[in-house]
């Protein structure tokens, strides 16, 4: 069955139709960036136009960088703050008449993960964290999600987490590897103490190998740490999976 999958982020729009017994997409993503001020309305024209592209006239999942409660936007990160209170599902639902599931996109990433990558099989506490312009978290327990968890957003040497450790700061901050490592070892360690973790997923683009070879080796976790397998089309794959599992459930 295939449903299509929408991730909408600070920078960019992407979206893809996946098939979701296998968690593949089913073809090429298409990504559009953002429009400026990622404002509701605008963000919904881009969705609208984005499914007409595919010619998709089914059902939508879609992720966005917010807390999200039976499809209504309750914060707002690196998106517009008039998102703060709308429905998003709904929104989306009359820009481009189709049915749509709306949900936290870290949440998203993490379901992906966890039905089809590193977190496979995983049991007890496992928390999934990307690592992007923000820092997005997704805890499960015993496979649960506990949803719209923000562990990006506690402060962390006068600052708010994500904004000390997070990879966009990485490149803005023009930190090398090393000194990146060390804010995160930093942010991990505070994690810890707070919460007894069994596993811990890194996703985002420091997922790669070709990134992750640079600081993996440099942190230290009682937890075990794994990198994310399906770096960036998690969002995508686990918004769709969503959808599917609402329309399933229906
Ligand atoms: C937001 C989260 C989001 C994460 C990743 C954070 O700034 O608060 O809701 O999951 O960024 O996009």
């Amino acid at each position: 069955m295939q449903i299509f999958g929408i991730d909408v982020g600070g920078s960019g729009i992407k979206g893809a139709p996946v098939d979701i017994r296998t968690g593949r997409l089913a073809a090429e993503r298409l990504r559009i960036p953002t429009p400026k001020g990622a404002r509701p309305k605008a963000v919904a024209s881009v969705v609208a136009s984005m499914l007409d592209h595919f010619g998709w006239q089914g059902p939508v999942g879609c992720g966005i960088p917010a807390r999200v409660k039976q499809g209504v936007a309750r914060t707002a990160a690196n998106i517009s703050d008039d998102w703060i209170g709308t429905d998003a599902a709904r929104l989306f639902s009359k820009a481009s008449k189709r049915p749509f599931a709306v949900l936290n996109d870290a949440d998203a990433a993490a379901l992906a993960e966890m039905h089809f990558g590193a977190g496979r099989g995983l049991q007890g506490v496992v928390l999934m964290l990307t690592l992007g312009t923000g820092i997005g978290s997704a805890l499960f327990v015993d496979n649960a999600l506990v949803p719209n968890t923000e562990f990006g957003h506690f402060w962390l040497r006068g600052r708010v987490a994500e904004q000390y450790a997070s990879d966009r700061v990485r490149k803005e901050e023009n930190l090398d590897w090393k000194t990146w490592a060390a804010r995160m070892q930093e942010y991990l360690t505070h994690l810890e103490r707070l919460l007894d973790i069994d596993a811990i997923i890194l996703g985002g683009g420091v997922s790669k190998p070709s990134r992750s070879e640079k600081f993996l080796h440099l942190l230290d976790t009682k937890a075990q740490l794994l990198t994310a397998e399906l770096r960036n089309e998690a969002g995508i794959v686990g918004a769709a999976l969503t959808a599917g599992r609402l329309i399933a459930d229906q």
